[in-house]
């Protein structure tokens, strides 16, 4: 990758990884220093590993796992290894997740608070839900063997897609229950006189909106993309002729690296018009 770009490139990774950290830190400073800790006791402690679950596993491991595939210094290593550590994080995020809501859901149970009633919960279980299958189709179209290269490829710009938007989605979700804890908790003083906690935590908010954006810029950079590997075959005028990369003056590592955005966009439209756009 041409220097400049990669330093532009390492400035966004340092700058989300800073931040994600920092909403972690900021999240566990909150349960601890101003609400109940934590615990697995049926009351607010309970509660509180539902923000702390979904700050760290939902939205910083995930945003994590969506950038693995952008790190220049892991491009030498195989597709198959960093389809497993991309899957795997995904894994932790959806298990870490997964907690978060059964805090939820028991903390709610055992106080007798009806379930399911805010727009926070249905857009938040539906995140869920449309992360697991995202999570299943990824494992059964990247990484089981026997898939064919043509599925694998017209399910690429889906993947992604969808991916995004339930990361975006996620995000939504998270600044919309920060929102509601601090109108439930906060009484005396109330929210709209901006105590202390109330700050901290609308800065919370903020922290997770710029570590959202992030992610979000460094994998829809084309020219940070993941240099494709492989030589594929495609149709083109009616015939199936055999294609590499290398053919279309596309896989030269660092050529790839050095371009311009501009063309690096022009590459993968002229990829995508082969179906070649190698991320299988
Ligand atoms: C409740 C999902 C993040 C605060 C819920 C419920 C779901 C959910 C499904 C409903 C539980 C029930 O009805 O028993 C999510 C997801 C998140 C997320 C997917 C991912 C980011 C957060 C965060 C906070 C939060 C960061 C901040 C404190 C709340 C509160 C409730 C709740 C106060 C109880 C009130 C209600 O049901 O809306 N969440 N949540 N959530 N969540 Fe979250
Ligand atoms: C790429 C999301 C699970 C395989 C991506 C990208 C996103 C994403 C946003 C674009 C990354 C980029 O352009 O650099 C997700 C989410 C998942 C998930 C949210 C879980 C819920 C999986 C699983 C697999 C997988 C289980 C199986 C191996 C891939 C592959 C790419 C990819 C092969 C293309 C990488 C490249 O462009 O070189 N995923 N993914 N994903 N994902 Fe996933």
């Amino acid at each position: 990758m041409a220097m400049e770009n990669y330093r532009h490139f390492l400035f966004f990774l340092i700058t989300s990884i800073l931040i994600g950290f920092l909403s972690i830190l900021f999240v566990l400073i909150w349960v601890f220093q101003w609400r109940e800790g934590l615990a697995w006791d049926g009351g607010l402690a309970e509660f509180n590993w539902h923000p702390v679950l979904t700050v760290t596993g939902f939205i910083f491991i995930q945003g994590i796992a969506i950038v693995v595939y952008r790190l220049p210094w892991t491009w030498k290593c195989s597709k198959l290894m960093m389809k497993f550590i991309h899957a795997g994080l995904h894994t932790v995020a959806f298990v870490l997740a997964v907690i978060s809501l059964v805090a939820v859901f028991d903390f709610h149970n055992y106080k007798s608070i009806p379930n399911m009633y805010s727009l926070h919960s249905w857009i938040g279980l539906m995140g869920v839900v449309l992360y697991t299958l995202q999570l299943v189709l990824g494992l059964c179209i990247y990484l089981f063997p026997m898939t064919p290269a043509f599925i694998r490829a017209a399910f690429m710009p889906i993947h992604v897609y969808s991916g995004l938007l339930i990361f975006g989605t996620v995000i939504a979700t998270a600044l919309m229950g920060i929102t509601e804890k601090l109108f439930f908790a906060l009484k005396n003083p109330a929210y709209k006189d901006s105590p202390p906690e109330a700050v901290f935590i609308n800065t919370l908010g903020l922290l997770i909106v710029v570590f959202g954006g992030t992610v979000i810029w460094m994998v829809t950079r084309p020219s940070w993309k993941r240099p494709s590997e492989e030589a594929s075959t495609f149709k083109q005028d009616g015939k199936v002729s055999s294609v590499t990369e290398n053919e279309l003056n596309l896989n030269s590592f660092d050529k790839a690296t050095m371009e311009s955005s501009s063309e690096a966009w022009k590459r993968n439209l002229k990829l995508e018009e082969a179906g070649l756009r190698s991320t299988m």
